[in-house]
């Protein structure tokens, strides 16, 4: 890292300045202050125009499980590139066929037949419409604080808050899909998890019983609720999450978009309970960065929603050969390499120093997740555990500063580095935040409004 770096205020060049003030001019897009314009990345780190250096705290959008520029993934790249790159949809190729048998090899009980999608929340829209197909039900019901997608359908069971669904109006579905009450221990009006547990189960049921048609297709969820919050349910929950399924012949669907391969310390984030789902959704971390997601279910499921409601369901990009083999290769890395495994071990070690870094600072209310996935819940007062917005922002714009990249949306901020991160480098992360969370508690940085900020803590803010 340059001395630079350590100044307290962004040492940006003209041309770098000249490029933010174009891109504000004419990209619509989700953008923190300042906006950083990179230019390349290499393993864990990424570099901005002027190549000053960080740890990309996210790999990309979690996606990356590799990190940047990995030697293999580029060769497949290069070789793909002069060989195939895209094709009708109304024909396959190998990469596609060997990428969904491994995907399925890794999945427990009848979970085979693949349908390929290209982004996360077109799986959960293919989910959703295999639900139907499959049961004649046409409710879908969902987690509050659940996210599944920007797409309508998979928008309307989204309920994480912000300005995402406001003026949407009628293009959303009724809200009473919403109705599956969470396990968030943390922020639940009775602090005993194993009392929230029954509570939220009973209220469920008596949703599901009495706000629905009582013709449900499908409940979604995420086995770990990433950004409602990183709530973490119990196995008893999730267990009585299946059994309401079943008493109404819906389908339990889990999305894995955020967790899935590795990254939670098992390759599925479900695996860490004894659940099965009939469907399971794909994305981010599957796709090696390349836009292959899809959603997975049984032969039996996949014939009776067979020429029903669009299903199989296709378009112009999904199972492209170039982005299954980039996928393929990295899911055989993670394989190869056990790094399901090592997200395991050195989560372990991260989710050590962040509690370490709770103990010295009051603003972190609490520290969720699992594995290479943790978040850290910033509050006014630990006490109250009112979330604290602007100071998260802050947080986010001072570990920027320390050479972090970080995602914080609301009072959340994300730590889910590339899997292959090595433990002197979470030392290294743990150590640069510390610092950033000095900073923050000393006060908002001068240099910028972060009210600016376009993520949907600023939303919020503005509003305020
Ligand atoms: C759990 C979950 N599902 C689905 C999606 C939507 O994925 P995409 O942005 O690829 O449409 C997201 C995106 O953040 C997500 O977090």
């Amino acid at each position: 890292m340059s001395d630079k770096h350590v100044e307290k205020a962004f040492q940006l060049s003209a041309s770098h300045r000249a490029l933010m003030a174009r891109d504000a001019e004419s990209v619509l897009g989700w953008r923190y202050e300042p906006r950083i314009i990179f230019t390349r990345g290499k393993g864990v780190k990424i570099y901005d125009v002027d190549n000053h250096e960080y740890y990309d705290m996210s790999g990309g959008m979690m996606s990356l499980l590799l990190g940047h520029a990995h030697p293999e993934l580029v060769d497949t790249i290069k070789t793909m590139a002069e060989q195939f790159v895209h094709q009708s949809s109304w024909y396959t190729n190998p990469w596609a066929i060997e990428f969904a048998e491994l995907i399925a090899s890794t999945l427990p009980g009848d979970l085979k037949m693949v349908n390929f999608a290209v982004t996360g929340s077109e799986a959960n829209e293919v989910a959703m419409r295999m639900a139907l197909g499959a049961t004649g039900g046409f409710e879908i019901c969902s987690v509050v604080r659940g996210l599944h997608g920007g797409s309508l359908a998979a928008e309307a069971v989204t309920t994480v808050g912000g300005g995402r669904k406001r003026g949407l109006g009628p293009l959303t579905m009724p809200a009473r899909s919403n109705i599956i009450v969470p396990p968030f221990y943390y922020r639940a009006p009775v602090r005993d998890a194993d009392e929230w547990d029954r509570i939220s189960l009973q209220m469920t049921a008596d949703m599901l019983e009495y706000t629905t048609s009582q013709e449900i297709a499908g409940i979604i969820v995420e086995p770990m609720m990433v950004a409602g919050g990183m709530i973490v349910p119990s196995q008893r929950w999730l267990r009585g999450l299946r059994e309401l399924a079943d008493r109404w012949g819906a389908l339990l669907i889990f999305d894995e978009a955020q967790l899935a391969p590795g990254r939670t310390g098992k390759l599925w984030g479900f695996q860490h309970y004894d659940v099965l789902p009939d469907i399971v959704t794909f994305a981010k971390g599957m796709t090696a960065g390349f836009a292959t997601c899809g959603t997975v279910t049984t032969p039996k499921i996949a014939s009776a929603a067979r020429g029903k409601k669009g299903i199989p369901w296709s378009g112009t990009y999904p199972q492209d050969p170039l982005a299954c083999a980039v996928a393929l290769k990295q899911l055989q890395i993670v394989l190869r390499d056990k790094l399901t495994e090592h997200a395991e071990n050195v989560g372990r070690h991260l989710q050590q120093g962040l509690l370490g870094l709770q103990q010295r600072h009051e603003c972190i209310g609490d520290v969720r997740g699992r594995g290479l996935y943790h978040m850290l819940d910033i509050v006014a007062d630990p006490e109250t555990r009112e979330p604290d917005h602007a100071m998260a922002e802050r947080i986010r714009y001072y570990a920027l500063l320390e050479g972090l990249v970080l995602i914080c949306v609301k009072n959340y901020i994300r730590i889910c580095p590339p899997i292959i991160t090595t433990q002197s480098e979470i030392d290294d992360i743990v150590g640069r935040l510390g610092v950033a969370l000095t900073r923050a508690g000393q006060g908002a940085p001068a240099q910028t409004d972060y009210r600016k900020t376009g993520s949907l803590a600023a939303d919020d803010l503005r509003r305020a």
